[in-house]
C-alpha cells in the first residue's frame, strides 16, 4: 500500500514538473515576401546616369514642402521646373516665392484635381520628383513617378504598409530609379559625427541602439490639410511614424550591409488622450482612437542585437529622438542630454566600487572636443556652416537635399536606398500586426531577398 502510495505521488510530481517545464514553441509570426519577378535585380549600390543640373518636381506644398522649395533653390546643381498641389493658392505662392528669390518661375503649375501630379510625373523635364504631400498620396504618386522614368524622393513614412513597401522595391528594382526616403534625421550634427566615431570604433561593438518620435503634436494637429495626420491616428494602431528614431540607428548598426532586423514585438499603452483631442479637433464625440498613447517596439538582429523605438504624439513628453547608442565599449546619448561615456580602464587598486559609475562622462565643452576629432567626412566646417545658414531643423534638411542632389550630378549611389526605405517604415505595419497578437514576435523580412549581407558597412559616395 505504501509503495503504492509514493508511486502515485512520484507520478504526479514528474507530472506537474512536466507542465511547468517550458517547451519551445513556434511562437513568431511569419511574414511572407514575395518572390522576386523573373529578369529584376536588387538595387543596391544603384547608380544612374550623371544629371548635370537636376530638373525637380516638388508635390505637396503644404508646411513641409513649402520649406522644401525654399531650400531646393539655394542648392547648387538643382533647379525647380514643376509644382504641385491640390490647392492652387499654395502651387501660386511657391511660385511667387521663387521668383522673388530672381530664379526662374517653374513652367510645370498643377493644381485642382486629386491627380493633378500625374501632369508633373509626365513632365518631360523633371529628373526628380519630390514628394511632400500627405501619407495616402505617396504611394501612388512615387509608383507613378518612376513609371514615367523619373527618380522620386518620398517623405517620411514613404509607405504605409507591406504591399506599398515591396511595391516601391519592386518599382525601383524593375524601373532601376532611385526610390529614396527622405528621412532627415540621419544628417543632424550629433547623428552624423556619432556614426563616425561608431564606425572608428570608439565605443567598441554596437551591440544596442534606442530612437524614438516623441513629439507633442498639440500645436500642430490643426494645421494639416484636411485633418490628415489626427485622422490617421485615429484609425491605425502601432507605430505610424517610427522613421526618425529608426533610421539613423539602422546606419549605426550597418543594416542590410552586414546585419539584419529579424523579429520585433510591440506594446502599447491604451489611447488615454486621442480620443479626447479629436474630439476638441472635431468638436464631436469621438468613442474609438486606435492609436495608442504610447508605443514601443523591441526589434533583434541576425547578429545578437537589440533596436527600442518609442512613438508617442498625444502627451506633454519632451521633444525626443532619443538616439542612444550602446557599445561594448561606450555610449551615446543625444537626448534626453547630449554625452557620451567612455570605458576607462582602471588598474584594480585605483577601483572603487563605492562609485556608482567609474566611466569618463564627457558633456557641454568636453564632449564638443571629443566631437571636434570624429568630423564625419560629408560635413567639413565650411559646409557645416552654410547648413546651417540655411538651415531647416537647424541645418539637417539642407544636407539631406545637397546629398540627394550631389549624388544624382556624379551619378553616385544615394545614401539612403529602397532598402532603408523598407526597413525604416516596416516597423509601422509590423508593429501593428503585433500588437494585435498580444505583442507577439513577428518576423522582420530580408527586404534585399538574399542580399543584406553583399555590402560592407555604410559609407558615403564621394566623387573622386
Ligand atoms: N522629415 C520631417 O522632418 C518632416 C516634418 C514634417 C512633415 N513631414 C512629412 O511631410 C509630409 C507633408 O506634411 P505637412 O506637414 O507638410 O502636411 P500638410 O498638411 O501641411 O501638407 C500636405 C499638402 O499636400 C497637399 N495635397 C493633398 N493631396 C494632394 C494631392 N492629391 N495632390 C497634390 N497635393 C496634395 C495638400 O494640399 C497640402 O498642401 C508628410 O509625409 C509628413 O510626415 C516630414
Amino acid at each position: 500500500m505504501k509503495r503504492n502510495l509514493l508511486l502515485i505521488f512520484t507520478a504526479l510530481a514528474l507530472l506537474a514538473a512536466g507542465c511547468c517545464k517550458q517547451k519551445p514553441v513556434e511562437n513568431i509570426i511569419k511574414t511572407p515576401v514575395p518572390t522576386r519577378p523573373a529578369g529584376q535585380q536588387n538595387v543596391l549600390g544603384l547608380t544612374a546616369e550623371p544629371i548635370e543640373t537636376v530638373h525637380i518636381g516638388v508635390v505637396g506644398l503644404g508646411m513641409r514642402g513649402s520649406e522644401a522649395v525654399r531650400r531646393l533653390v539655394q542648392i547648387p546643381g538643382a533647379e525647380i521646373v514643376a509644382l504641385c498641389d491640390l490647392l492652387p493658392d499654395r502651387v501660386e505662392s511657391s511660385q511667387q516665392f521663387i521668383s522673388k528669390k530672381g530664379k526662374p518661375v517653374p513652367a510645370g503649375a498643377y493644381s485642382g484635381e486629386q491627380e493633378s501630379w500625374r501632369g508633373l510625373c509626365e513632365q518631360a523635364d523633371v529628373d526628380l520628383v519630390y514628394i511632400c504631400t500627405d501619407w495616402l498620396n505617396h504611394y501612388p504618386i512615387a509608383m507613378y513617378a518612376m513609371e514615367c522614368g523619373k527618380h522620386v524622393a518620398i517623405e517620411v513614412p514613404a509607405a504605409l504598409d507591406m504591399d506599398q513597401i515591396w511595391g516601391l522595391i519592386n518599382q525601383s528594382e524593375k524601373t532601376r530609379k532611385h526610390c529614396m526616403m527622405l528621412e532627415n534625421c540621419i544628417y543632424d550634427f550629433f547623428e552624423m559625427t556619432t556614426l563616425e566615431m561608431a564606425q572608428r570604433g570608439l565605443f567598441g561593438e554596437i551591440i544596442h541602439v534606442e530612437g524614438a518620435y516623441c513629439h507633442n503634436l498639440d500645436p500642430f494637429w490643426d494645421e494639416y490639410w484636411n485633418n490628415w495626420r489626427l485622422d490617421y491616428n485615429q484609425k491605425v494602431r502601432g507605430d505610424v511614424y517610427p522613421t526618425h528614431g529608426i533610421g539613423p540607428v539602422c546606419q549605426v548598426l550597418d543594416i542590410h550591409r552586414g546585419d539584419r532586423m529579424t523579429t520585433l514585438v510591440s506594446m502599447d499603452t491604451k489611447s488615454f488622450n486621442g480620443a479626447k483631442i479629436a474630439a476638441n479637433h472635431t468638436g464631436m464625440e469621438v468613442r474609438e482612437f486606435a492609436n495608442g498613447d504610447e508605443t514601443s517596439t523591441l526589434i533583434r538582429t541576425e547578429k545578437g542585437k537589440t533596436i527600442l523605438i518609442e512613438h508617442d504624439v498625444m502627451t506633454p513628453r519632451p521633444y525626443s529622438r532619443m538616439y542612444q547608442v550602446v557599445g561594448t565599449d561606450g555610449y551615446a546619448s543625444k537626448y534626453p542630454i547630449g554625452q557620451y561615456c567612455l570605458r576607462v580602464d582602471k588598474p584594480a587598486d585605483q577601483v572603487d566600487a563605492r562609485h556608482i559609475s567609474d566611466e569618463k562622462v564627457y558633456e557641454g565643452e568636453e564632449m564638443r572636443a571629443l566631437q571636434e576629432g570624429y568630423r564625419n567626412v560629408i560635413l567639413t566646417p565650411e559646409f557645416e556652416a552654410l547648413a546651417k545658414s540655411v538651415g531647416g531643423h537647424g541645418g539637417m534638411d539642407f544636407i539631406m537635399d545637397y546629398r540627394l542632389v550631389y549624388c544624382l550630378h556624379h551619378g553616385l549611389p544615394l545614401d539612403m536606398d529602397v532598402y532603408d526605405l523598407a526597413e525604416w517604415c516596416c516597423v509601422a505595419p509590423l508593429s501593428r500586426v503585433s500588437l494585435e497578437h498580444g505583442s507577439m514576435p513577428v518576423e522582420v523580412p530580408d527586404f534585399t531577398r538574399g542580399a543584406w549581407n553583399q555590402v560592407d558597412g555604410f559609407h558615403y559616395a564621394l566623387a573622386k
